[in-house]
């Protein structure tokens, strides 16, 4: 998907969100370069869940939880940013493994690729790269 605007990136995760629900699927691998979109992306996730807050990068604080009302299969959003973390210990002091267990959160970690061999086996994962105005999210589900 090759997207033009932060606004086409986020219309994007409402759809992305329909196909990961389906998978049965709750982590969320964000991989790419800063400035690539992962937080645009997450921000639309944010906005089609009903969620108020603004949602920035939590890079000092590794990890955000914001509650989800009334949502079928979601109760949170967990949000990682891992891109200054300087050892595994840092997100198991976090609660990773309770996090990564409960089904009902939704995961959603930027620069996963620093944490990959601590990621469950059933995570899906959504590359970011950007060249010029032109934003591509490649991802399997
Ligand atoms: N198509 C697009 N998709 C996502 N972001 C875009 C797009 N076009 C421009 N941008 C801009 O690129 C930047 C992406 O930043 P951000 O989402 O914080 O990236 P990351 O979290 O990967 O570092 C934002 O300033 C956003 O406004
Ligand atoms: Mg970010």
């Amino acid at each position: 998907m090759v997207t033009h605007s932060p606004e086409e990136t986020q219309k994007y995760a409402a759809t992305f969100l329909t196909d990961l629900i389906q998978s049965g699927m709750h982590v969320v691998a964000l991989v790419g370069d800063l400035g690539s979109g992962k937080t645009t992306f997450v921000q639309g996730l944010a906005q089609t869940l009903h969620i108020e807050h603004q949602i920035v990068s939590p890079t000092f604080t590794l990890l955000q939880q914001y509650p989800i009302a009334g949502h079928e299969y979601f109760d949170s959003l967990s949000h990682l940013d891992v891109y200054r973390l300087n050892t595994l210990d840092e997100v198991f002091e976090l609660g990773i493994e309770e996090i990564f267990e409960n089904k009902r959160s939704l995961v959603l970690i930027e620069w996963a690729d620093k944490v990959r061999e601590i990621l469950p086996d059933d995570v899906c994962e959504v590359a970011f790269f950007v060249q010029g105005n032109e934003h591509e999210i490649r991802c399997e589900i």
